[in-house]
């Protein structure tokens, strides 16, 4: 079996749904959900705004890097990645030999609705025109590195159901192996 192709691995900036998207996609394929976010709190043993304050981002960064390796041997699983992974591309080119890169493509204006009215603690968000900056500079990246492009400002089950029929056929082919 070809295992390293049964992940998918969701990117897309912060506010695109990945884990709401990540969830349901999970159910539909009777995979794992994990968010890389969650891992590096739980193995780390602090809140992702701690370590941006405390430590910063560059050690945040070093986190991401060694739980994507940390996760090689999560099989069947899908994957919500942080909206700035896409700026390593070393851990883009792991991601692409580890499976499927599915990117939750939404526009800027839909981010920002989404966010200003969760009560989230996002530490990228903290400085509006940066973030729009960092937006702006991933946006087209996000586009090159994906297996997927989807439409993110639908709601999180059409999207899931979007990647499920999209891409069943070549995961079914990959577990025949
Ligand atoms: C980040 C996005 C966050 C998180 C961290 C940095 C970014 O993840 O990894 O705060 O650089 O855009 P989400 O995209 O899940 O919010």
């Amino acid at each position: 079996m070809h295992t390293d192709r049964c992940r998918i691995f969701l990117i897309g900036f912060m506010g695109s749904g990945k884990t709401t998207v990540g969830k349901v996609l999970a159910s539909l394929l009777h995979f794992k959900f994990i968010d890389l976010d969650d891992k590096i709190e739980e193995w780390w043993g602090r809140s992702i705004p701690e370590i941006f304050d405390e430590i910063g981002e560059t050690t945040f960064r070093d986190y991401e890097r060694i739980a994507l390796h940390l996760i090689r041997h999560y099989h069947y699983h899908i994957i919500a990645t942080g909206g700035g992974i896409i700026e390593d591309p070393a851990q883009m080119t792991r991601m692409k030999s580890m499976g499927w890169i599915v990117y939750l493509h939404t526009p800027f204006s839909c981010i920002k609705k989404r966010l200003t009215r969760s009560g989230h603690h996002r530490p990228i968000w903290r400085d509006y025109f940066m973030a729009r900056y960092r937006y702006r500079k991933r946006l087209p990246l996000y586009a090159q590195h994906a297996t997927l492009t989807v439409d993110a400002s639908r709601p999180p089950k059409e999207i899931a159901q979007l990647i499920h029929t999209s891409l069943k056929e070549d995961i079914r082919c990959s577990m025949r192996f």
